[in-house]
């Protein structure tokens, strides 16, 4: 029940109507019985710095940021985490009494849901797909856990800037090139290039590359084109549900100080 001490989370995003982010977050403070709700709010490109004032205004307790504001909207908060300067972008806003501070929590899920399929990063050679804003979550979370990143993108520029950035953190190269002989050398292969999004994607990668042993992630929740190929060639896969859940269960953790009922939240979301 909402009352007039219920405190109040949301989610700035455009498009935000497939969001799955309330059922998961509502879920969980029913569970805890915790007075919070979390909503979710339609916030144009040109409003998302209305928007920011507004948590102030509105004495909002807590915000997940998505697309395509999770860059942007760090020039209006007051504090920025670590990993978050690293990626570049927030996804998750935390304000007390005023003071807005931005986190990424998206790192952070991607490295939890491996560790719940029992995969360790410590030493491994990964091949990551695409050098956007979700690579740039991934492979600060990936370096930070000991593991080598080779990045390759369609448009190299960009993997070489996340080389510069990154190569403080770990061992991070670019390659410009996928051929048979390169691909035998990693155990995880990463997409976190946005295709696959949509139905008749072109797949990240020749079907002809992928080796069995090999274990293929997907950041996109479905069972994409991509992960369907590794499963018939009978590699280990992995979508981006865990990313999304262990995500959320983060920027709980960052508003509410108590720990996420985590069983409760990956039941809404499979359903
Ligand atoms: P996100 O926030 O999801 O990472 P983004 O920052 O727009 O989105 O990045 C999208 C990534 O997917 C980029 O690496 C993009 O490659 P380019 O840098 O060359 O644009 C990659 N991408 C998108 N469509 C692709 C496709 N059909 N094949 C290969 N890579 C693709």
């Amino acid at each position: 029940m909402i009352t007039g001490k219920t405190k109040v989370v949301c989610i700035f995003g455009d498009p935000i109507e497939h969001t799955l982010s309330p059922l998961m977050h509502n879920a969980a403070f029913k569970e805890l019985g915790l007075d919070y709700c979390y909503v979710p709010f339609l916030v144009k490109k040109e409003k998302i710095k209305d928007a920011v004032e507004a948590i102030r205004a509105l004495n909002i307790r807590g915000v997940n940021i998505t697309v395509p504001h999770k860059e942007a909207v760090m020039s209006y908060l007051d504090e920025i985490s670590e990993e978050a300067k690293y990626i570049g972008a927030v996804n998750t806003i935390l304000n007390e009494q005023g003071n807005l501070k931005g986190f990424n929590t998206d790192a952070y899920g991607f490295v939890k849901s491996l560790k719940e399929e029992n995969i360790s990063l410590k030493d491994k050679f990964i091949l990551l797909l695409g050098a956007g804003g979700a690579a740039k979550a991934v492979a600060y979370g990936v370096l930070k856990e000991g593991a080598n990143i080779f990045i390759f993108n369609r448009t190299p520029s960009k993997a070489y800037k996340i080389k510069e950035s990154f190569s403080q953190i770990g061992k991070i190269e670019v390659i410009e090139q996928i051929t048979p002989e390169i691909i035998e050398k990693f155990h995880i292969v990463i997409n976190a290039t946005s295709s696959g999004l949509k139905r008749d994607d072109p797949m990240p990668l020749e079907p002809a590359l992928l080796k069995k042993g090999q274990t293929y992630v997907d950041l996109i929740y479905t069972k994409t084109p991509l992960l369907k190929e590794a499963e018939s060639r009978g590699c280990e896969v992995i979508d981006g549900l865990g990313m999304l859940l262990w995500q959320a269960a983060k920027a709980f953790e960052i508003w509410t100080s108590t720990p996420a009922p985590v069983d409760v939240m990956k039941k809404f979301l499979k359903k």
